[in-house]
C-alpha cells in the first residue's frame, strides 16, 4: 500500500494586528486578564469592512503550499477545506476555493470539525492517498473567527481567544518519489480521531441551523445572540486537558514509539495552559513545544499546518524529525497525527 508525505506546505495571516490593549474598551477586559489566563499577547484580524472571505486566506495558503511542493494546481485530484467559520452556510468553501483556485471539476469536500479540523483532514487525505484513489490531495484549513465573534462584553470570554488565518498542505503519494526510504520528504505515520456529540452545546454556533423550535421565517430580534459561538469555557478547558494527552498516546502506542521519540510537538493552541498541563501530564520538555498562540491567539483548523508552516520557516522543525499533534474543539472532536518531517 502507498503511504502519503506532505509535499508542500504554506500560510497567510491577514496583515492586521490587533492587540490586547486594542481589545480592551471594545469588550471589557484587559491585556492583564488575557495574557495571564490564554497567554494571548495579540491576533490578526481581517479588515471587516472588505468582502474578504475564509476561502481568500485558504487560496493564499493553498498557493504558497503548491509552491512550496513544486506541484501545479492542475495535479490536484481532491481538495478538502476545513473551517468552522465557512464563506457561506451553503455551499462549501472548497466549492469557492475551487472556484478561485480555477481547477472546475476536482472534487471538493468541506469538513466541520472545528479546531480538530486539520487532524480530521489530514486524516481523509491520507485514507485516500493509500488507497491510491488520489496521488494529491489540497488539505487547506482556513478561518475568518473575527467577523464571526461577538464584539461586545457580553462575548468577551470567546472573541479575544480568535484569530484569522489559513494554513494548507499539499499530501501526496509515496509512490511519487523515486526513493521511498528517502526521509527529506515528511511521511504521515498515523491519524488517530474522536469525538463525542453530547458536548455539543459547550461550544457552538446555534443559528442559522434548523435544530431549533420554528423556521427562519420566524426569528427575532432577541435571536441576534445565538449567532455568535457559545462557550461553556470550563467544560472545554477540562476535556481538552484530558483527550489530547490521551489521544497522542494512542498514536504513540500504535507506533511501538514513546514520547521522547518525538523531536517537537505542534499543538492546537487554545489557551496556553491548556498545552501546560499537557506538556505537563505527558512530562515534554519546553524545548521540545512549539507554540504559536501569543502571537496568532486561536485559529481553530488553521492553527496547527499555521504552526508546522511557522516552524519551518525559523528552524525548528527540520527534515527527519518525528512531529507529535493534538488537537481538541468543538463537538467534542479531537484528534492526534504523527508525522516524520
Ligand atoms: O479551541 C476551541 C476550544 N476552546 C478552548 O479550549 C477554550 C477553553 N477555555 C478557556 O480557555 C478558558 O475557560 C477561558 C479563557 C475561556 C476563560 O478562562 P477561565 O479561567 O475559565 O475564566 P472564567 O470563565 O472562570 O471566568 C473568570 C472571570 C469571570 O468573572 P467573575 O464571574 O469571576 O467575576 C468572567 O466574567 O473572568 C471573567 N472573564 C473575563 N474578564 C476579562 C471572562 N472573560 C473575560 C475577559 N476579560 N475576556
Amino acid at each position: 500500500m502507498n503511504s502519503s508525505r506532505i509535499l508542500g506546505i504554506g500560510s497567510y495571516l491577514p496583515p492586521g494586528i490587533v492587540t490586547n490593549d486594542d481589545l480592551k474598551d471594545l469588550l471589557n477586559t484587559s491585556d492583564e486578564w488575557i495574557q495571564q489566563r490564554t497567554g494571548i499577547k495579540q491576533r490578526h484580524w481581517v479588515d471587516a469592512s472588505t468582502d474578504i472571505a475564509t476561502s481568500d486566506l485558504g487560496l493564499l495558503a493553498a498557493q504558497k503550499a503548491l509552491a512550496h511542493a513544486g506541484v501545479d494546481k492542475s495535479e490536484i485530484d481532491l481538495i478538502i477545506f476545513a473551517t468552522t467559520s465557512p464563506d457561506y452556510d451553503t455551499p462549501g468553501s472548497a466549492c469557492t476555493l475551487q472556484a478561485k483556485l480555477g481547477i472546475p471539476g476536482v472534487p471538493a469536500l468541506d469538513i466541520r470539525q472545528q479546531c480538530s479540523g486539520f487532524i480530521y483532514g489530514l486524516s481523509i487525505a491520507d485514507q485516500f492517498v493509500r488507497t491510491g484513489l488520489y496521488k494529491k490531495v489540497l488539505l487547506v484549513c482556513a478561518e475568518i473567527q473575527s467577523k464571526g465573534i461577538d464584539l461586545s462584553p457580553r462575548g468577551r470570554d470567546v472573541s479575544v481567544l480568535f484569530g484569522d488565518g489559513a494554513g494548507a498542505i499539499v499530501l501526496g503519494s509515496t509512490s511519487l518519489v523515486t526513493d521511498v526510504r528517502n526521509s527529506d520528504l515528511p511521511h504521515v505515520l498515523c491519524t488517530h480521531l474522536g469525538a463525542d456529540g453530547r458536548f455539543a452545546k459547550d461550544l457552538w454556533i446555534e443559528y442559522p441551523g434548523i435544530g431549533h423550535v420554528g423556521s427562519r421565517n420566524s426569528f427575532k430580534e432577541e435571536d441576534q445572540v445565538k449567532y455568535f459561538p457559545q462557550m461553556n469555557g470550563k467544560t472545554v478547558f477540562v476535556n481538552a486537558a484530558k483527550k489530547m494527552p490521551e489521544i497522542l498516546l494512542t498514536s504513540l502506542e500504535s507506533q511501538n514509539l514513546k514520547i521522547e521519540d518525538v523531536d517537537l510537538f505542534v499543538f492546537h493552541q487554545a489557551n496556553i495552559r491548556i498545552n501546560e498541563m499537557v506538556a505537563k501530564q505527558l512530562g515534554i520538555p519546553d524545548e521540545k513545544i512549539f507554540n504559536t498562540i501569543e502571537l496568532f491567539g486561536n485559529t481553530t483548523a488553521a492553527t496547527i499546518p499555521l504552526g508546522l508552516d511557522e516552524a519551518v520557516r525559523c528552524g525548528k522543525l527540520r527534515s527527519g524529525m518525528l512531529v507529535g499533534s493534538a488537537a481538541f474543539g468543538s463537538g467534542f472532536t479531537w484528534g492526534s497525527a504523527l508525522i516524520r518531517w
